[in-house]
């Protein structure tokens, strides 16, 4: 009897085995904790621990309206969109709160998506085909990262908030695509305008708030360099969204550059305390998007219940702003406890810039797991984040401060940092 598949089979299996092993021996092993709740207290293998780990930044996940919302959402309209957004699944409730959106952000147009990941993917490879360059600030989300690969441009990096690499690459593709004939789309056949006949193009694409820093895109000079390098200028408002801003629209909101940005990509898994991509831009590269996007067209619209948080989410956060101001009011106090510690932390240009997104780097593995054990022998449970999420040498204890933390609760974590050293 031939039994080859089976040791193909166990070889396979051995291989895999050998890798988690190895990944245990450098404390690089990601295990699930099975947690109870997400809100200011969470439990863990039957403990309590303050919650330090959640991007639900203003704690919005147990919020009454919010749930009411989607409740009634699920009784209105029931658990499931039923299709993707281009058969039956855009329903009234997804048009509204697009619409909503929109207006939230001072945008034309918005699309709803399962995920931010999957707006990213969206976005990058709607827009961009090869012949064209994506600039990427190198410590960008590594959905950014992904969706510029797939969508075949060249992809390039520059330094983390520095710009001058940023116009050398752009300097140099204009004046190579320059030399390039591009084909008068009337002179084809008549066909679709696809890449292979418009000019090549440059964006740059950046997140607004770094999620693993907390540092901040300085956005009136990428939409600078963008406009004198005649770029596309694509920002990730995951971490800016509900946060930054006097009405909590996002970082071009409080760096004033509403509308100068081309394309905004915001998710509703962070501040808006439950899950779904949304993007904003023109109608036009908004219809392009549904026209060419994958993970809009190929899967299906988000539930109305999640559209209905979304929706409720943003009334919460224009009507609400003692919730982000007191989350600014204790990430300053934290943070200046932090640099006090000798803890260093990336530059603030202004206080209207603070974010909840902490990062005690350690430099290894170990020494990252290391702290988020002792954080945890005093009562919090914060996240440990090692490479390849973090540059390899900045693995670090991310701390994310919430809007429902108490005064005490940070005096006490200040405490337990201070023991760290
Ligand atoms: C900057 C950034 N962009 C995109 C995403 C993906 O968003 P989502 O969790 O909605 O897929 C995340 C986080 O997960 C993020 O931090």
């Amino acid at each position: 009897m031939n039994n080859m598949p089976i040791q193909t089979e166990s070889k396979f299996r051995q291989e895999l085995k050998l890798e988690l092993e190895h990944r245990d021996q450098f404390s690089m092993r990601r295990q699930l904790r099975v947690i109870k709740g997400n809100a200011r207290i969470i439990e863990y293998e039957g403990k309590s621990y303050i919650n330090l780990a959640s991007n639900d930044y203003l704690g919005l996940s147990n919020h009454p309206h919010i749930k009411e919302a989607a409740i009634n959402a699920i009784i209105k309209h029931g658990t499931g969109a039923g299709a993707s957004k281009i058969v039956i699944g855009h329903q009234d409730i997804h048009h509204h709160v697009e619409k909503q959106f929109a207006a939230f952000k001072g945008a034309e147009s918005a699309l709803l998506l399962p995920t931010g990941y999957a707006a990213n993917l969206a976005v990058l490879t709607s827009l961009a085909a090869p012949g064209d360059l994506i600039c990427l600030d190198k410590l960008s989300h590594t959905s950014l990262i992904d969706a510029a690969k797939t969508s075949g441009a060249t992809v390039r990096t520059f330094p983390h908030l520095q710009t001058a690499k940023l116009r050398k690459l752009l300097q140099r593709h204009s004046d190579a695509s320059c030399c390039i004939s591009s084909t008068n789309p009337s002179d084809t056949p008549k066909t679709y305008y696809t890449p292979l006949n418009r000019p090549p193009r440059r964006f740059i694409v950046a997140d607004s708030v770094f999620s693993m820093d907390g540092d901040v895109a300085q956005l009136p000079e990428l939409v600078s360099i963008a406009k004198e390098y005649d770029a596309i200028l694509i920002i990730d408002e995951a971490h800016g969204t509900g946060l930054m801003g006097k009405n909590g629209s996002g970082l071009c909101e409080s760096q004033n550059v509403k509308g100068q940005v081309d394309v905004i990509i915001s998710t509703a898994s962070k501040a808006l305390g439950s899950l779904g991509g949304i993007v904003t831009a023109d109608r036009i590269i908004i219809d392009t998007i549904l026209n060419h996007g994958k993970t809009i067209i190929y899967t299906t619209s988000i539930p109305p219940a999640q559209a209905a948080a979304i929706g409720a989410a943003i009334e919460v956060i224009q009507n609400d702003e003692h919730r982000r101001h007191y989350l600014q009011q204790i990430s300053l106090k934290f943070r200046h406890a932090l640099l006090n510690m000798g803890w260093q932390l990336p530059d603030l240009i202004s206080e209207d810039e603070i974010t909840p997104i902490f990062p005690l780097i350690l430099g290894s593995p170990e020494k990252a797991i290391k702290a988020y054990e002792l954080l945890k022998k005093s009562g919090f449970l914060a996240f440990a984040s090692r490479y390849p999420a973090v540059p390899r040498g900045e693995d670090r204890v991310r701390i994310s401060l919430r809007a429902d933390l108490a005064e005490n609760d940070l005096d006490k974590l200040i405490t337990a940092i201070n023991s760290l050293n």
